[in-house]
């Protein structure tokens, strides 16, 4: 009997990818400051710097685009997403973004402000940024074993319970604006939050009288993998798991870039009708009317048919398989990775990969650009260079860990670039002792890795 299981689509329409030499990649490595975000996308042969606006769409997505409504109010294409969004959320009041940190920048500037604080799990970068831009702090608070790159574990996304009480506690409940989880947790590896957790963490909630969301994004990935791996789940429809899931918040936030396979979009889904009123002003003034907020008729189309598509169990079978195919193979190599292999993506250890090169030299960015100039690949640094801070000494708080994450978009590369790509890796790291770090030239105050000027060290 045949085991093999082969992506749930075939190929209507294609795109050439653009090869370079290894000697042009060095050069233009070098005009890009040693960034990869600065570098062209032309100039990138594999590009797994994101999963985010990269889905390839479906013919029904580009079928639904022809019939998307451009009114400026009411529009039929709304409705439409309206009720999508419901299905999965049972949310009352939908309201649709540009992006996720638009939903973000919108949510927390109502509930944030100066002396308030948000706990998570992991935030992730946006939305952090977007927390301490309102003047708040975001407080990360994952299990120690989701702290642990090599720890094989189940659900190690999860938030600390213990210290999440401990923390409203110390900072009192009336401190704290809200507790917002990731799933999947994609700064922490894209490892999955169980319900268990996500249930209790609601309780504690509760108790206090705090405001629970969600940071949505992979909702489809991490519902699969509590299919999979949560005792009373594995009969039960990604839908069913999704409802439950979501019947524990008050709201959450939504990038549709992610698991609604669109190029652009998001949204803010919520229940309480005072909270919903101010982020509409809001939305008003900054995305657009309350029935686009910022997107036309024809994404809010393709983000409906997307929801519904990113539900199917024969994708999402599919999707977490390719996963752990390339985990087998680096884990085959001896390559250090987060284990196991999360929904979206492969985060390389950096730290253990590169041991010879210090923190203060980034050694994330290091590989990063060690994979793009062996292979054409592009990839983002998840470590120091996009989390650290800076000590009242001027000296770096490096991040909690040092990552080089290898994101999958969703249905756009086959299994033999996936092949390419972890042959890249491997001989990578049988070169990994030639490699050095590199230092800033010029950052940002926010979000500095997305602009910041590298060199290398000597
Ligand atoms: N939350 C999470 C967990 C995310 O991964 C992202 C985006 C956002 C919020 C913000 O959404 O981009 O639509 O504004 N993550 C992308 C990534 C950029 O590459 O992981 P957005």
């Amino acid at each position: 009997m045949a085991t093999t299981i082969i992506e749930p689509f075939r190929i209507k329409s294609v795109e050439p990818l653009r090869f370079t030499t290894g000697e042009q990649r060095l050069r233009i490595l070098a005009q890009a400051f040693y960034n990869p975000f600065l570098i062209r996308a032309d100039d990138v042969l594999i590009d797994l710097l994101t999963d985010s606006g990269t889905s390839a769409m479906s013919s029904r997505q580009w079928a639904a685009m022809m019939e998307g409504d451009e009114s400026y109010a009411g529009s039929r294409s709304f409705y439409r997403f309206e009720a999508a969004v419901k299905k999965i959320t049972g949310m009352k009041n939908i309201i649709p973004t540009h992006q996720g940190r638009a939903s973000e920048k919108i949510l927390f500037t109502i509930t944030g402000g100066k002396g308030k604080c948000f706990l998570s799990n992991t935030l992730f970068d946006t939305t952090r940024a977007n927390i301490e831009f309102s003047g708040a702090e975001g407080i990360d608070l994952l299990t120690e074993e989701g702290r642990q790159p090599a720890t094989v574990a189940p659900f190690k996304g999860n938030i600390d319970l213990a210290a999440m009480e401990a923390t409203i506690r110390e900072r009192g409940a009336g401190q704290i604006a809200m507790c917002i989880i990731t799933i999947t947790n994609n700064s922490g590896g894209g490892q999955p939050v169980s319900m268990e957790n996500i249930r209790a963490a609601g309780r504690i909630c509760k108790k206090y009288g705090i405001l629970f969301f969600i940071d949505a994004c992979r909702f489809a990935e991490n519902c699969y993998f509590i299919k999979q791996r949560e005792e009373g789940y594995a009969s039960k429809s990604i839908q069913e798991i999704a409802g439950e899931l979501f019947s524990y918040v008050d709201g959450c936030t939504m990038s549709a870039k992610k698991d609604a396979f669109a190029n652009i979009g998001g949204f803010l889904a919520l229940n309480d009708d005072e909270l919903t009123q101010a982020c509409r002003n809001l939305l008003v003034i900054t995305e657009g009317f309350p029935t686009y907020g910022g997107l036309a008729g024809r994404d809010l189309e393709a983000i409906a048919v997307g929801l519904e598509e990113i539900i199917d169990e024969h994708y999402l079978k599919y999707r977490i398989r390719s996963m752990e195919y390339i985990g087998e193979k680096l884990a085959a190599e001896g390559i250090p990775f987060v284990k196991p292999m999360g929904g979206h993506a492969v985060y390389l250890d950096a730290r253990a990969f590169l041991p010879q090169i210090p923190l203060q030299q980034y050694p994330g960015l290091a590989l990063s650009n060690a994979l793009y100039i062996e292979g054409g690949i592009r990839s983002v640094e998840i470590g120091s260079l996009m989390f650290g801070k800076y000590a009242a000494d001027g000296s770096l708080i490096p991040a909690q860990m040092e990552l080089v994450r290898l994101a999958i978009p969703r249905r756009v590369y086959t299994q033999s670039h996936i092949d390419y790509v972890t042959e890249i890796i491997i001989d990578v790291f049988k070169k990994r002792k030639e490699l050095g770090g590199y230092e800033i030239v010029y950052e940002a105050p926010l979000l500095r890795h997305f602009t910041a000027k590298m060199k290398p060290v000597g």
